[in-house]
């Protein structure tokens, strides 16, 4: 169904037609980031142009054409897949579509951005991960953590051996948006449309991270909870932080299908141990996302929420040495293309746009840069690892 006509045809070279399917908070994110790239990227051989949304709910095709522009909106995401002007293409919607949605941008030969944990199972990826190959196109996965620049410059060190050899490390993604019994059964909390809760959710981001920071996982041991079982039924297309107050009169509740919380002990391929909690009901933590990792020589620290500093302990002696906070600045990672000066914290809506700068790099040079489709494969493998150790109370192989 066509609500809006926004003629965009004849566009120059140096212009590619853009499309997001899947209008809620990542279709929003996506599309601000397309709307600012040239904002700070001015220098891109191919810039995106937003052509059309589409989204199965016409109050969000709605809310999204009054805030990101005139653009074509459909019910029908193929109606994107299907448009010869439209060259990129974002999948936002939820985790149960992205196998078929991926599949289908990538076979119709436009370049994807696609939001983790790209489907439901490793399986539901490697179906993406085989599409984009065969095409041929570039595929950037919504692991926007890592674009972080102190997260990058933590890379640097650990890879220039500032930190000696990586001995250990603990990871932590918690998060409090499920803290409250009152927050609605959105899309998120059932099986079939949300897949394994907490590890699709935040768990795919840390697994990312921690290959990123310290190489291949071999393998991890791990326990997963479900620390609320029922929930008030959503409202359709209500966000998961929408609540309710369980004492109301009338409200009817549904069975919470998947995980809010697990820990893992996870031995990286090169001996490093790292322990790694995620959760979604952790009270008072709102977005406590970061690491610590230990070498033979010092350590690092990072968190989310501070995300310009990192702590780094490095240098000679040992005991009693002082660890000391860098402030972000123009060398590192991509913060020169937002800020001219150091400690201006870049924020969450940044990272998107760094992931869309370098989907189109690795459009231009023909190869991927930054977070690739089978860094999301391997994100998955680790979940399922999870997921199988829980139930098997053993150590899971992740190769
Ligand atoms: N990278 C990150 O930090 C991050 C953060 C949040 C969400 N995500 C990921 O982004 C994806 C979307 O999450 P969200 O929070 O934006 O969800 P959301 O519920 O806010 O939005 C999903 C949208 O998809 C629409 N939709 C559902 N089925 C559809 C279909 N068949 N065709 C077209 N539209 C359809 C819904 O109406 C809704 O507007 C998820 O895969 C999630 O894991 C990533």
């Amino acid at each position: 169904m066509k609500e809006n006509h926004f003629d965009h045809s004849g566009l120059p070279k140096d212009r590619v037609g853009y499309g997001v399917i899947g209008a809620g908070w990542m279709g929003h994110v996506h599309a601000r980031a397309a709307v600012r790239l040239a904002h700070h990227y001015g220098d891109l051989p191919l810039r995106p142009v937003l052509m059309a949304v589409a989204d199965t709910l016409p109050e969000h095709r709605d809310a999204f054409v009054n805030q990101l522009g005139p653009v074509m909106a459909y019910e029908d995401w193929r109606s994107i897949v299907d448009d010869p002007e439209i060259g990129i293409v974002s999948v936002t919607v939820p985790n149960a579509f992205h196998a078929e949605v991926g599949e289908a941008v990538a076979r119709a030969g436009k370049h994807l951005w696609i939001e983790k944990p790209v489907g439901l199972c490793a399986a539901d990826c490697q179906r993406v991960v085989t599409a984009v190959r065969a095409a041929g196109v570039q595929a950037a996965v919504g692991f926007n953590y890592r674009n972080f620049p102190m997260v990058e410059r933590a890379r640097e060190l650990i890879d220039s051996g500032a930190i000696g050899s990586p001995t250990h490390a603990s990871f932590r993604t918690l998060s409090d948006y499920a803290a409250d019994p009152g927050g609605t059964l959105s899309w998120r909390y059932t099986y079939a449309q949300g897949g394994h809760g907490i590890l699709a959710d935040l768990g795919s981001h840390g697994f990312d991270l921690i290959r990123m920071l310290l190489g291949d996982i071999d393998e991890l041991v791990a326990d997963t909870s479900t620390f609320i079982e029922r929930r008030p039924i959503a409202k359709p297309g209500s966000s998961h932080f929408a609540t309710v107050d369980v004492l109301g009169v009338g409200i009817d509740f549904g069975e919470v299908e998947n995980e809010d919380h697990f820990c893992a002990m996870v031995r990286m391929t090169n001996g490093a141990l790292v322990t790694y909690e995620a959760g979604r009901t952790a009270v008072g933590d709102q977005c406590n996302y970061g690491f610590q990792i230990y070498g033979t020589q010092g350590s690092l620290s990072w968190d989310f929420r501070r995300s310009d500093e990192l702590s780094i302990c490095v240098g000679d002696g040992y005991q009693g040495r002082p660890t000391q906070v860098a402030y972000g600045g123009p060398g590192d990672g991509e913060y020169g293309r937002f800020q001219p000066g150091a400690g201006v914290a870049i924020g969450y809506d940044d990272s998107k746009v760094i992931e869309l700068a370098r989907l189109l790099q690795s459009i231009a040079r023909g190869k991927p840069i930054g977070a690739t489709i089978e860094d999301a494969l391997w994100a998955a493998r680790a979940n399922e690892a999870v997921v199988a150790s829980a139930a098997t109370r053993s150590w899971e192989s992740v190769r």
